[in-house]
Order: C-alpha cells, then sequence, then structure tokens
C-alpha cells in the first residue's frame, strides 16, 4: 500500500493510503487533548477531492466536539472511497489503523457498521465496537430539550409541538421514539426507506411529513445527511430551531449568522450529536460504564445553555459562542 501525505498548516497529518483497490484518507485535526478521536466513513465519493472536503471538515468538527464534551480526545476522521465495505477493505483499514499506533481511533460512521468494525478489529485494537448511536440520539433530545427551554416559546413542554425528524437511520429511528414517549410533540417523519417511515408511524403521535408541513414545523431536526442548510434555503428557513444528529448541516459556517438574524435558533451539530463520541470515549476509558456514558450525555443540555447564554451577551450566533468555549481548551 502506498502513502501519500499532504500539508496543512491546521491540521497536523493528512495522509492518504491507497493501492489497485483501495483508497482511504485519515485526517488528524488535532491530538491537543489526547488521541484523535472519529469514525470511517465509506462513501462512493466521485472524486479524490471530494473525500478531501469532507474528511478535513469532519475532523475539525471532531476537535471541537471532543473539547467541547470535556474528552481527552482529540479529532480526526477516516474516508474510504468504495461502494461496499469487503472485508479486503476493512482489513486495509486496520493495516492503516496500524500505522497510526493508536493516535488515531476510529468507529463506525456513513456507510460501516458494527459488524464492519468488528472486522477491522481483526487486526488492530484501534477501534471504538460500541454502537453509540442510541446514545447520539438521548444526546440530541437533551440538546433539543435545552433549546425549547430557552426559546421560551413553549414553557417546559414540548406538548404540541411540530417536530421533523429527518432520516430514520441509527439515530433518527430512537429519537423518534424518545420524543414520542416525551410529552405529546406532534412528530414529523421522512425517510427516502418508506418502511422505516411506516414503522416510525406506529407510534403515538408520529405523521409521515409532506411538503406543505414542512412550513408548520417548529423543531427541525436532521438526522439523515449533512449540508441540509444551502444557499437554496438558508435565507427562507423559518423553524424556531434546527436541532439534529447529522454532521455538517450547514454547508458553510457563514450560515450561522443568517440563520442567527432570521431568529431561528441553530445548535451546532457537533454539540448535539456528541453522544456516540462520549459512548467511544467511555469504552476507551476502560470496563464500558453505560450509566456513566449516559449522565454525561444528558449533560449536553447544560452545556448547550452555557453555548446560549454566551452567544445572548455577546449578540453572536450559538455557533460562535460553541467555537469559543470549545477552544478554551485548545490553546
Ligand atoms: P444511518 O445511515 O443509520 O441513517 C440515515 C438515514 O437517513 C437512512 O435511513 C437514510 O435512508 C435516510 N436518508 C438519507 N437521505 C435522506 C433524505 N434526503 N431524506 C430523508 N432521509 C434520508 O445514519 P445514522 O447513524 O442514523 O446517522 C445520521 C446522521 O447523524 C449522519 O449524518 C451521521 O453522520 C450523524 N451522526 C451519527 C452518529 C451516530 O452515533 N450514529 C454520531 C454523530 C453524528
Amino acid at each position: 500500500m502506498q502513502v501519500t501525505y499532504e500539508a496543512h498548516p491546521n491540521y497536523e497529518q493528512i495522509a492518504t493510503f491507497h493501492d489497485d483497490d483501495f483508497h482511504c484518507i485519515v485526517a488528524i485535526h488535532s491530538t491537543r487533548l489526547g488521541p484523535a478521536f472519529g469514525g470511517c466513513r465509506l462513501k462512493p465519493y466521485l472524486t479524490h477531492a471530494d473525500a478531501m472536503v469532507d474528511v478535513l471538515r469532519l475532523a475539525k468538527a471532531m476537535t471541537y466536539k471532543c473539547s467541547l464534551a470535556d474528552l481527552n480526545f482529540g479529532g480526526g476522521k477516516m474516508v474510504v472511497i468504495a461502494d461496499h465495505p469487503t472485508r479486503d477493505i476493512l482489513l486495509k483499514i486496520g493495516e492503516v489503523l496500524n500505522q497510526f499506533a493508536g493516535s488515531f481511533i476510529t468507529g463506525e460512521d456513513i456507510g460501516t457498521t458494527p459488524d464492519d468494525i468488528a472486522v477491522v478489529n481483526e487486526v488492530t485494537p484501534y477501534v471504538a465496537r460500541i454502537d453509540g448511536s442510541a446514545m447520539t440520539a438521548r444526546g440530541v433530545l437533551s440538546a433539543m430539550l435545552a433549546a425549547a427551554l430557552y426559546h421560551k416559546e413553549w414553557g417546559d413542554s414540548l406538548d404540541g409541538v411540530a417536530i421533523w425528524v429527518q432520516g430514520l437511520g441509527k439515530v433518527g429511528m430512537p429519537l423518534t421514539y424518545m420524543l414520542s414517549q416525551h410529552d405529546h410533540p406532534n412528530i414529523y417523519v421522512s425517510d427516502l426507506r418508506a418502511n422505516l417511515v411506516s414503522q416510525a408511524c406506529s407510534l403515538p403521535g408520529v405523521y409521515s411529513l409532506t411538503e406543505n408541513d414542512k412550513k408548520f414545523i417548529s423543531i427541525y431536526a436532521p438526522c439523515a445527511m449533512g449540508q441540509v442548510v444551502h444557499p437554496g434555503n438558508v435565507h427562507t428557513l423559518r423553524h424556531s430551531i434546527i436541532c439534529g444528529a447529522a454532521n455538517n448541516q450547514l454547508l458553510d459556517d457563514s450560515y450561522a449568522e443568517v440563520l442567527y438574524k432570521n431568529d431561528v435558533l441553530y445548535v451546532p451539530d457537533w454539540l448535539a450529536n456528541a453522544g456516540g463520541v462520549i459512548v467511544g470515549a467511555c469504552e476507551a476509558d476502560g470496563p464500558y460504564d453505560k450509566t456513566r456514558a449516559e449522565t454525561m450525555t444528558d449533560d449536553i443540555g447544560q452545556r448547550l445553555i452555557r453555548v446560549l447564554e454566551m452567544a445572548d451577551k455577546e449578540g453572536i450566533p450559538p455557533l460562535h459562542a460553541a467555537k469559543r468555549l470549545a477552544e478554551v481548551r485548545l490553546l
């Protein structure tokens, strides 16, 4: 396997590993707080440049996510250009991880499953194996409740509030379930997979989203793909709150200012979706303690309140406030 390194002023290491059947980029943004942590994303990216843009942005977000969540881990990410995770690819991912000798730890992400990571684990110890998706959903709920409370429009209850959960995968489905157990919101769901929509709609207060419903949505929870806030909608989105699990929800961070000016409370994705990495960190710390991971995840709401208070005091978007708080530990 060949390795090509690229220098970047803001990243500790960027390496591309490739041979005839394998193409993978690892970006280590920072190990200032500890080993870099970040999932292994496997996608049929059209070009190496597309994969590079993704890995750089995701690795940096991991640094901020770990710092703000008070974890002693840094930020990194691995992307593999492929259609499917074959056994050969998974074993090569393991070989790549061994080259970092523990300074980079990965886990599942889009395109990889806990079973895939178990195969990677056959050749390397540098993986997190516990599926943190339900914990991610728990953290998103914690952030959503805190944002709703802060927003003051609905008091401390989500009763009757219209919420759209976009994507009913490993995070969106448990989030929908938790929401349906909490107060009595009207939950609208969407997914490309109709069977998941039917499954979710069997829960009380859950409905399949129609185009017309979008106008009435107060809380939008992107739990599918990133870049859902883009030039085509950033000026017209009027949800009270955007709070979901998807990484890189804003096509560009400058959109946080547009949303802020339009009174849309955008909860930084890497703040809301930290539950998964908290599970990974707790797993890496020693025998996994689920209660500890839950307690740390439930702090996400309080952390968001601190961010919102700072944002209010300084008249800046919550994303900017969250970055400043995260940067304190990175100095
Ligand atoms: P997943 O792959 O299990 O689920 C995504 C779901 O979104 C799938 O059911 C898919 O059919 C659906 N989908 C795709 N495009 C859609 C569209 N245009 N409209 C509606 N639905 C669509 O992924 P998972 O694990 O649930 O993650 C969701 C998002 O959260 C991803 O962006 C992921 O990067 C992010 N995330 C996940 C974490 C985790 O613990 N699983 C942790 C942190 C972030």
